[in-house]
């Protein structure tokens, strides 16, 4: 296998997480390192690379073959249009960007210079999300009816001493719940209109703490999501996925795919039907059997993306969730937004 070099731009809080990776997995050759914060140097130090305030230089002067662009989001446009301008692949951290418009020039430069995007939506790399996706589209289900969904968790007080985080963009709908519309995407089909309501009831803030919304997917099935993140509750991928160890793990599920044949709960992927051989009629008063569909020992999202990205780079793969992917998803979370404040039903500016 071929090693690919690969830089890291932005060594925040994500950023460490893929220096890590980036040194660790097969193929993969962590080459250099960039960030404005002079901070960022110690990065270099840590893992014996090059490292450079200005990521333009070090495009100019280290051989990469891609580039992870884990910085603020609204600078993901500038910084991936300067990647593609190299020749160097990318991939961005979600949201692809903080504007449709940049995202339509980003993807639009990545095409003109023959540069692959790869969009940090991981979780479409847990092995679970791609097994729910498995069963709902095969008809496992039936014909899908609908979907629930929750992130509802508590964020601690003190995340919100930042104070983009209490104003508009910063609360959980940009934030969070972009990661579960991705996730609905992928697994049910496309959304064609949203209807949502947002409060900010509980903490106060000019920023959401609380949504509600009604999706309409492409298929004819409905979604019915509750977003808060000032409610001390089990029930969101963070605590259910068992994902990431600094989230701790409550054993619950986050989203029920309903179908005209049975029902998945996920992420414990509990399959819920009425037995073949039941007599009767199947309906309300008979007893449903459940199943345990998957079982995995070996899931590491972050880790899959990357190898991944070392694929797409090679030549090997085309991005799980490509540019346009990216802000499609972009589009459905911009149109929560959207139809919160404007009290009316919007269909998505894809
Ligand atoms: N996939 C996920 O689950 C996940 C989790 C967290 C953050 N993110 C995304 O990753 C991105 C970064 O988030 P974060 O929480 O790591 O932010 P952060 O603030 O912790 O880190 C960003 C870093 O980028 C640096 N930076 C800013 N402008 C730069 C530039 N022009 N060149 C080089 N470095 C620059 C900053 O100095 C900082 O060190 C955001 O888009 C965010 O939405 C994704």
């Amino acid at each position: 296998m071929n090693s690919v070099n690969i830089a890291i731009i932005g060594t925040g809080l994500i950023g460490q997480r893929h220096l890590d990776l980036a040194s660790k997995i097969p193929g993969c050759k962590l080459v250099a390192a960039s960030d404005t914060h002079p901070d960022g140097a110690k990065m270099g130090q840590k893992y014996s690379i090059p490292f450079y305030e200005d990521y333009r230089r070090m495009l100019i002067e280290e051989k990469v073959d891609g580039a992870i662009i884990a910085t603020p989001t609204n600078t993901h446009a500038d910084i991936g249009i300067a990647c593609a301008q190299h020749g160097v692949h990318m991939l961005v951290e979600k949201p692809i960007t903080g504007s449709l418009s940049d995202a339509e020039q980003l993807v639009d430069a990545a095409q003109q210079h023959n540069v692959k995007i790869l969009v940090g939506h991981h979780r479409r790399h847990n092995l679970l999300v791609q097994q729910a996706r498995e069963i709902v589209q095969n008809g496992q289900l039936g014909k899908l009816i609908g979907v629930t969904a929750l992130f509802a968790l508590l964020k601690p007080t003190d995340y919100f001493n930042v104070e983009w985080r209490k104003q508009t963009g910063g609360g959980p709908i940009l934030t969070n719940l972009i990661h579960d519309i991705d996730n609905l995407r992928f697994i049910c089909g496309e959304i064609e209109n949203v209807y949502a309501a947002a409060s900010s009831a509980t903490r106060g803030f000019e920023v959401e703490d609380t949504a509600s919304l009604t999706l309409h997917f492409a298929n004819g099935a409905l979604g019915s999501v509750l977003v808060s993140d000032a409610t001390p509750s089990p029930w969101s991928y963070e605590l259910t996925s068992g994902e990431n160890a600094d989230y701790p793990f409550t054993g619950q599920d986050c989203y029920q795919f309903c179908g005209t044949e049975g029902s998945l709960a996920f992420p414990s992927m509990t399959l819920w039907r009425y037995p073949k051989k039941q007599e009767g009629l199947p309906g309300w008063y008979k007893p449903l059997e459940q199943l345990r569909r998957f079982e995995t020992a070996e899931n590491r999202p972050l880790s899959a993306q990357l190898a991944h990205f070392c694929d797409v780079i090679r030549g090997d793969a085309e991005p799980l969730i490509n540019g346009r992917e990216g802000l499609k998803t972009l589009a459905v979370t911009q149109a929560v937004l959207e139809s919160a404040q404007q009290r009316v039903p919007i269909a998505p500016h894809l």
